[in-house]
């Protein structure tokens, strides 16, 4: 158990190398917030931790849109005490993202 008692933050993780990921940190010891654009494609991904006696949760964030990026990371806070982990995952080419200086600024 390599990430017993953190907290991981992924996005994209409804389908794909973001679910196998969220699930492998799962049991792997780490409790998933699972951010996905479609919310049921996470909501299956936070189903399956559950199996794993590890506690998730969905939430749906678009990855382009600051405000749901901040709603997820608080979201994020407010369940688990806060975030070790963050996997990166949902990637969006040629589409302007926040300034990861913004994001740090509000955080850290
Ligand atoms: N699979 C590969 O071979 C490969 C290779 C290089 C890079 N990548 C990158 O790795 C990442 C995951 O790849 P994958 O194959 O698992 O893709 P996938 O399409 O199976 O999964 C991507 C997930 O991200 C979600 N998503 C899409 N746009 C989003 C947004 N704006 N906000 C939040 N979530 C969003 C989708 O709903 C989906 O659940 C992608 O960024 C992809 O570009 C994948």
């Amino acid at each position: 158990m390599r990430l017993e008692g953190k907290v991981a933050l992924i996005t994209g993780a409804g389908t794909g190398i973001g679910r196998a990921t969220a699930i492998l940190f799962a049991e792997e010891g780490a409790d998933v917030a699972a951010a996905n654009l479609e919310l049921p494609e996470a909501e299956e991904t936070a189903e399956a931790i559950g199996e794993t006696g590890r506690k998730a949760f969905a939430i749906a964030a678009d990855i382009s849109r600051p405000d749901e990026i901040y709603a997820m990371v608080d979201r994020a806070i407010n369940e688990f005490g806060g975030v070790n982990i963050l996997v990166n995952n949902a990637g969006l080419p040629a589409v302007p993202v926040p300034n990861a200086f913004e994001i740090k600024g509000k955080y850290i």
